[in-house]
């Protein structure tokens, strides 16, 4: 625990432009610092620092923050990671605030476990290049599966000698504690070293210190494990450790993407091949906690399967734990027999990335092909197969990548797209009504279903009409607040005028009265040539219209509150710079709330409908509208597909 008082001093302390500069360059430009954002990938400089106001934001990408978000985000630490971190740096004494003898004894201990697997990695990393036997056996595997000297430093490797009780001794002789050393896993208790005759992997945490290792023996003999670990201990929890991450991380955000291999060597041959954004969950099944790791970073992962993966089917049904952290998901199968560490030193590093962009496929496509060469005409499997796919899609928070996704399987599949929404909508049904279950078991059964059936009401509202208001709120304030300044110098247009007219046909559609009449106003006025400043609406005789837009014009716009009502807006407080940008998605944003809603009413007139032309027409309208939501779907990127 750090005191409050601590934390004020970090925060007022830390100078933002001089943490920043730990990890970028930044050059004076006014009043502010630039640089090249470390968050995306850029060619000219939008990383903007201001050292008055003790805060960056980035143009580009519109993350914004103080040192300790900086801190954060950057190196993934959490919030208490990041005090420490700032606290180290500007050389800030950390009372902890009551320290129980428990807890002063579970950190000394913690200390200790860091402290002698750093003496340990040091040791088989001694063995492999002093060593005789470390030399001949060990440094020569490495180097013959192509690892050059630099890389096999950067990743800790090492060996353990043959001997059965090198280790052991020379470490009881530096005086680290027996009983800690059984608990790491280093000694055996019946004295013996735990590493023997092996090749040694470090495993590093997230901010890269040695937490376990990982030794593979070279002997082909099968009645030895190929790999042995170290045993959980409190400086490593299998569940929450990624091989590599401390490596990847700065590429993962980089390149916006996460690549998820099987083996330690695959991690270490890509990287070594220049592909750096590469974790291994080291042979056991993808958890949680792993893949909360890796949301820190990116919201997009691609696995890479071995092209000879036994069970891959029981991996994809692993893989909706993705999905239901809304994350990403795409794939590539290897070549039979190969894994990512023989193609990428068979391909090269050119090659394999080309074979990796021809064949990433996304995961429910991915999985609907497997699935479907799999169940041929076999309808038992096919059923199964509709199933494990609506099962995957149900998982997906987004809705509207659900539809997108619901409609391709619907193709793919040759079902029916009602049948696969009606299943799909009954599973998200059943998921609420277990989880309703397993927070109040003993509520009763009516009263347990009138509550499922309020929620999935509010849900659906929520996305069709109450939800709307967001958008229209996001037209209603750029009229506002910036419909005056020019959005095309050549032309000499308006943001008021381009709004208006990229809304054309849909601009009476607005659910709530008072935007409807702000853009009523807006219209009449534009018409007449006039150009509507914020003043004008400041001053407007209609009551409501007034307030509205002094609330918009004072608001301190924040982004982290739009974004938890799902609204994607790219910039902080009154967006100047990127005006333009947010102007056409909000515009696009508004397009597709208001075709989904118009898609919903027309589904609900076909299916009561009884007038056979009038069907007809529907049936084409409704075509014709789900073309235009994919379409702005995919000018807004919803979807990957
Ligand atoms: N693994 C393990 N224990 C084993 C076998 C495998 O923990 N007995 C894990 C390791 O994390 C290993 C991964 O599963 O890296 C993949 O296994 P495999 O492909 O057999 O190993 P590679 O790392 O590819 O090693 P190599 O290339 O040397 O065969
Ligand atoms: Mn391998």
């Amino acid at each position: 625990m750090i005191p409050p008082k601590t934390i004020e001093e970090i925060k007022s302390t830390a100078k933002i432009e001089e943490v920043v500069e730990d990890f970028l360059n930044l050059k004076r430009r006014g009043v502010n610092m630039l640089g090249l954002c470390p968050f995306h990938d850029e060619k000219t400089p939008s990383f903007t620092v201001s050292p008055s106001k003790n805060i960056y934001k980035c143009f580009g990408c519109g993350r914004a923050g103080d040192s300790v978000s900086f801190i954060m985000d950057h190196e993934g630490y959490s919030y208490t990671e990041a005090l420490r971190y700032l606290a180290k740096k500007y050389s800030i004494p950390i009372e902890e605030q009551q320290l129980t003898p428990e807890l002063l004894n579970e950190k000394l201990i913690v200390d200790s476990y860091y402290l002698i697997n750093e003496y340990a990695k040091n040791q088989f990393s001694e063995n492999l290049f002093s060593s005789s036997e470390g030399k001949n056996i060990g440094l020569s595997y490495f180097k013959s599966r192509g690892y050059v000297e630099s890389t096999i430093k950067k990743f800790d490797l090492g060996y353990a000698l043959s001997d059965g009780k090198d280790f052991i001794s020379k470490a009881l002789k530096s005086n680290y504690k027996k009983e800690y050393l059984e608990s790491l896993g280093l000694a055996s208790k019946s004295g013996y070293d735990f590493f023997r005759e092996r090749v040694m992997f470090t495993i590093h945490s997230i901010s890269g210190k040695p937490i376990g290792f990982a030794g593979r023996t070279l002997k082909s003999d099968k009645s030895q494990p190929k790999y042995i670990n170290s045993p959980e201990s409190e400086i490593y929890n299998k569940r929450k450790v990624l091989y590599g991450l401390y490596f990847a991380k700065t590429a993962i955000r980089k390149e916006d993407e996460c690549i998820l291999v099987e083996g330690y060597t695959d991690v270490i041959s890509l990287h070594q091949a220049g592909i750096e954004n590469v974790v291994a969950s080291s042979g056991t099944a993808l958890t949680i906690e792993q893949i909360k790791l890796v949301k820190r970073y990116t919201e997009n992962i691609l696995i890479i399967y071995d092209g000879d993966s036994a069970g891959i089917n029981a991996a994809l049904r692993g893989l909706d734990l993705i999905l239901e952290q809304g994350l990403n998901v795409k794939l590539v199968l290897l070549p039979t027999g190969e894994d990512p560490d023989s193609s990428v030193k068979n391909m090269g590093y050119e090659k394999f990335k080309q074979y990796l962009a021809d064949h990433a496929e996304d995961f429910i496509l991915f999985k609907t092909r497997i699935m479907l060469e799999e169940a041929g005409n076999d309808p038992i499997k096919r059923t199964r197969l509709i199933k494990d796919i609506v099962d995957s899609i149900s998982k997906i928070p987004d809705t509207l990548k659900r539809s997108v996704y619901i409609q391709e399987c619907s193709r793919r599949l040759n079902v029916d797209e009602e049948i696969l929404v009606k299943s799909t909508n009954s599973k998200i049904r059943s998921e609420i009504k277990n989880r309703q279950k397993q927070s109040n078991p003993d509520m009763d059964y009516n009263e347990e279903t009138a509550l499922i059936d309020k929620q999935y009401a509010v849900s659906q509202t929520d996305r069709y009409t109450k939800g709307d208001e967001f958008q229209e709120l996001d037209i209603i304030r750029i009229l506002v607040t910036l419909g005056h300044k020019i959005y095309d110098e050549e032309s000499n247009t308006t943001v008021a005028e381009y709004v208006l007219a990229n809304l054309n046909g849909i601009l009476d559609n607005f659910d709530n009265e008072l935007y409807q009449r702000v853009v009523n106003y807006v219209l009449e006025t534009t018409k007449n040539g006039r150009n509507l400043v914020p003043n004008d609406f400041i001053t407007h005789e209609d009551e409501p219209l007034k307030n509205l837009a002094i609330t918009l014009l004072s608001e301190e716009y924040s982004y982290a509150s739009w974004e938890n009502k799902g609204v994607m807006l790219q910039t902080q407080k009154p967006p100047d710079e990127n005006f333009i940008k947010d102007s056409y998605q909000a515009i696009l944003r508004f397009k597709l709330k208001k075709v989904l809603s118009s898609l919903e009413k027309i589904e609900k007139e076909i299916n009561t409908t009884e007038d056979t032309e009038k069907l007809k027409t529907l049936i084409q309208v409704f075509n014709h509208l789900q073309q235009e939501r994919n379409q702005v779907a995919r000018e807004l990127n919803t979807v990957v597909l």
